[in-house]
């Protein structure tokens, strides 16, 4: 089976538990893109749903879908969101980012009673960090950001490259929300949740791709079939 496959059968199995009325947050990426394309199907079919996209990206294809969408101005909660990830570790801690819309999707994520990870299992490991970690940082006094992000790497014991991220023109990525974003080479990541709070308290940093405490669920699909995992 193609990871497309897999990423689509992900998709499908989150859907099983989206229900008439739900407010959901629409996640970015390619196993996303299956899971909207779904719901637009659904929704094309009766369904009725209300949706917050978390980049540009999705709003576009959310629309094109016919998916009625809001912001979280206009409603407090959301009941679901359902997003993919680069990395998901047994706590069903995350890394995500990789398509740069970690910011929008965090929030977001926060803002809903619960969150399901879909993936394929590759996006499984046991230790956070293979995956470069994301971390979206203003562009004003970059050297200055970097070097507050080296000390908590240090702090945190570890340590890697940090590359801002370019596009493939060569150009400087900019996320949705005007920032650029450095990807840090760790290879492990030991203490997820006390990385994340020292990179939070940075000034220059926005935001980064630690997601902790933030997944309900994962669904993950493999060559074996569909494994449904519960944070505990
Ligand atoms: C977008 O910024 C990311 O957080 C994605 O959710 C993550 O990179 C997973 O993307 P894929 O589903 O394309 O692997």
């Amino acid at each position: 089976m193609t990871m497309e496959a897999l990423k689509r059968q992900a998709a499908a199995r989150a859907l099983e538990e989206v229900r008439d009325g739900m407010r959901l947050g629409l996640g970015t990426g390619s196993t996303a893109k299956h899971f909207v394309e779904l719901l637009g199907e659904k929704v094309r079919a009766g369904l009725k749903v209300v949706g917050v996209p978390t980049s540009e990206a999705t709003r576009a294809q959310a629309e094109s879908c016919g998916i009625a969408l809001t912001t979280l101005d206009d409603i407090d909660r959301l009941d679901l969101t359902i997003d993919g990830a680069d990395e998901i570790d047994p706590a069903l801690n995350l890394i995500k980012g990789g398509g740069g819309a970690l910011l929008r999707e965090k929030i977001v994520a926060a803002a809903s009673d619960r969150m399901i990870v879909i993936a394929d299992d590759s996006k499984w490991v046991e230790v956070l960090g293979r995956f470069p970690l994301p971390v979206e940082v203003i562009p004003f006094g970059l050297a200055a950001t970097r070097r507050g992000i080296a000390k908590a790497f240090a702090e945190c014991g570890v340590s890697g490259e940090m590359v801002l991220r370019k596009r493939r023109d060569g150009h400087v990525f900019v996320t949705d929300g005007g920032h650029w974003i450095i990807d840090a080479h760790l290879g492990r990541i030991g203490d997820a949740v006390r990385l994340a709070g020292l990179l939070c308290a940075i000034p220059g940093v926005v935001e980064h791709g630690l997601f902790t405490k933030l997944a309900s669920v994962a669904v993950l699909a493999g060559g074996q079939g569909i494994r449904v995992v519960e944070r505990q």
